[in-house]
């Protein structure tokens, strides 16, 4: 799907749906075949609690403190992580053998983190600059939502 349909669709989930945040973790996991597993985090504390999520299994990893791991590394900076290869990180926290790469957008409200967008992938390097900006806009979006 191109990225500016999904924008316009997420904006209009968004305006009509009573369970926001589930609802675009299902349309980004449905309708983009790369991204593997979906799921957002909501910054607790010093920690991250996994909020909805889609994708073929459980993550064990549902509390992860500010620090650990490659969401934890976003939620720390406040930036965006691209990992192309997860197994050439020594920061990532494994969930699932079968992915190979990963992206984790924080999302901001009035300057402080209160969640982020975690994607897992099966392809290796399958997060580009576009997928980063695309996530980045829906991140700021969802900023409302938390
Ligand atoms: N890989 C993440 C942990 C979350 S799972 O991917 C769902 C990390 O390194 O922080």
């Amino acid at each position: 799907m191109y990225y500016k349909k999904a924008e316009e669709q997420i904006k209009k989930i968004i305006e009509r749906s009573s369970n926001v945040l589930q609802n675009v973790v299902d349309f980004l996991c449905n309708n983009f075949n790369r991204y593997t597993w979906v799921g957002i985090y909501i910054f607790q504390g010093s920690n991250l609690v996994l909020g909805p999520w889609k994708g073929p299994n459980a993550t064990e990893h549902t509390r992860i403190p500010i620090g650990k791991g490659v969401c934890g590394s976003a939620a720390k900076t406040g930036k965006t992580e691209v990992v192309d290869d997860v197994l050439s990180d020594n920061r990532y926290l494994a969930c699932f053998v079968s992915t190979k790469s990963e992206i984790v957008v924080p999302i901001k409200k009035e300057g402080k983190i209160v969640g982020e967008i975690d994607i897992d992938s099966d392809k290796i390097g399958a997060f580009t600059i576009k997928d980063k900006i695309f996530l980045e806009k829906i991140a700021d979006m969802l900023s409302e939502h938390i």
